[in-house]
């Protein structure tokens, strides 16, 4: 049990790459606080490690509301007692072509998946270094954290640069006191964001959404979609003491899909 005794939080855990994380946590023995904004997907996650014989509760969390989140970081430690591991999981995504991105696609790919990872973990690093003894936070950025020839997603490129860079100056300033910081990088990952990504980019450019799957395997030199599972093992490592001499890092987790 590689993190029993840990607390760990998770953004977006209701479902896809956090609630496969939220799972792996609980199994190697962390108590797992599920948030979503989508309060009532995040209470199901919660409800399915607790039948596992896991430890888990849940809280409806938007991770553009900066207001709401203190009171929720509040009620995690005063459930559980501490709060040792947060994960910035929660993302949105939109497509279109650069010259037809509307404001509205840029504002909310940038609010939830760059200001929502700021907003958390300011309070979290706050709390953390206020409770001493140091801690770990964990963002779910992207290979378009890195890669800019993504087609359709110019706005959740920018997006994800800014997680990217994010991790690597929260982990130059959080690095004194013990606090590591640390991004993964998914590739093709089948989950409701990629379905919903499939069919905008098959209207996009004319074909089928298995189509467009199809193209997504063939970038991939491992030859299959990702899961949330292959994702889920490297949040594991991140989050146990196997990694406490990692920071600022950014994971590529891609099945060679980019080779960075
Ligand atoms: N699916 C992929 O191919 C892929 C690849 C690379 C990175 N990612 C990233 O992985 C993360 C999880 O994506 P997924 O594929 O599981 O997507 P998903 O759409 O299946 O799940 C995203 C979850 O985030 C929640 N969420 C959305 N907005 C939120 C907000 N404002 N506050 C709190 N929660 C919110 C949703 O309710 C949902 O439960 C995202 O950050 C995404 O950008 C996904």
């Amino acid at each position: 049990m590689r993190l029993a005794g840990k607390v760990i939080g998770i953004t977006g855990g209701g479902t896809g790459i956090g609630r496969a994380c939220a799972l792996a946590y609980a199994a190697e023995g962390a108590r797992v606080a599920v948030t979503d904004v989508d309060g009532a997907s995040a209470e199901a996650v919660a409800a399915e490690i607790r039948a596992a014989g896991g430890e888990a509760a849940a809280w409806p969390l938007d991770v553009t509301d900066r207001a709401a989140i203190p009171g929720v970081v509040d009620a995690i430690v005063a459930r559980f007692g501490t709060l040792d591991v947060w994960h910035n999981n929660a993302g949105v995504s939109t497509m279109g072509r650069f010259v037809e991105l509307a404001e509205r696609d840029w504002d909310v790919n940038m609010d939830v998946n760059a200001k929502g990872v700021f907003n958390c973990s300011q309070v979290v690093a706050r709390y953390l270094i206020a409770r001493g003894g140091g801690g770990k936070i964990i963002v779910t950025a992207s290979m378009a954290g890195k890669k800019g020839d993504v087609a359709f997603l110019p706005h959740y490129v920018a997006s994800k640069f800014a997680a990217v860079g994010l991790t690597q100056a929260m982990a130059a300033e959080l690095g004194p006191h013990g606090i590591t910081v640390n991004s993964i990088c998914p590739g093709y990952v089948r989950t409701s964001m990629q379905d919903r990504e499939a069919v905008w980019e098959g209207e996009l450019r004319g074909m089928s959404a298995d189509e467009v799957r199809r193209l997504y395997v063939d970038d991939t030199p491992l030859g299959r979609l990702e899961t949330a599972e292959d994702v889920a093992r490297v949040a594991v490592f991140l989050a146990s003491s196997d990694a406490d001499f990692i920071t600022g890092a950014a994971i590529d987790v891609n099945g060679g899909a980019w080779m960075g």
